[in-house]
């Protein structure tokens, strides 16, 4: 797939969100449809889901709607793996070889990359989009670009 290729495809997504984002259910609801519709369009997304920065807990992720496989990790302290670095620096990850990982939480023996995107609101962190692929080296610049601004749109729910 070449790049303007891949930005026909996925650009649509920016727009479904948004409508999501702006039409009826409640956050949870909302944020389950943005990780159906990102796993039904998106051939290499193999698990989609959002991590909630959880309010009653001191630096911890909590998981949030997501759709694949069930994993253990419901909760992440930040700093703990590629989830809770996010979380602390508030940074983008890919990671197309989690092999070669350092600070990485296992989900499935299946996955083989990933990328997590901070969702940022007035400045501080809320959530996290977190997208496991079962494909090594298949993230590409385009799906960065498009997950972020899903993500500054998805911050209007919090
Ligand atoms: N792999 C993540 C953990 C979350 S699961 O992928 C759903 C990490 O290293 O933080």
């Amino acid at each position: 797939m070449n790049k303007q290729e891949s930005l026909i495809e996925l650009k649509p997504l920016v727009d479904k969100s948004r409508e999501i984002v702006e039409g009826h259910g409640n956050r949870d609801e909302k944020l389950q449809l943005i990780c159906d519709l990102l796993d039904e369009k998106v051939k290499i997304f193999d698990w989609t889901g959002f991590y909630l920065a959880d309010p009653e807990a001191d630096r911890e992720l909590v998981l949030g709607p997501y759709v694949g496989e069930a994993t253990e990790h419901t909760r992440i302290a930040y700093g703990q793996g590629i989830c809770g670095q996010a979380a602390d620096t508030h940074e983008t990850f890919v990671v197309q070889d989690v092999s070669k990982a350092t600070n990485y939480l296992s989900c499935s023996m299946h996955v083989k990359a990933e990328i997590v995107v901070p969702v940022m609101k007035d400045g501080e962190f809320v959530a996290e989009l977190d997208i496991d692929s079962h494909t090594r080296d298949s993230i590409s610049e385009e799906h960065r670009e498009v997950l972020e601004e899903i993500c500054d749109i998805v911050a209007e729910l919090f």
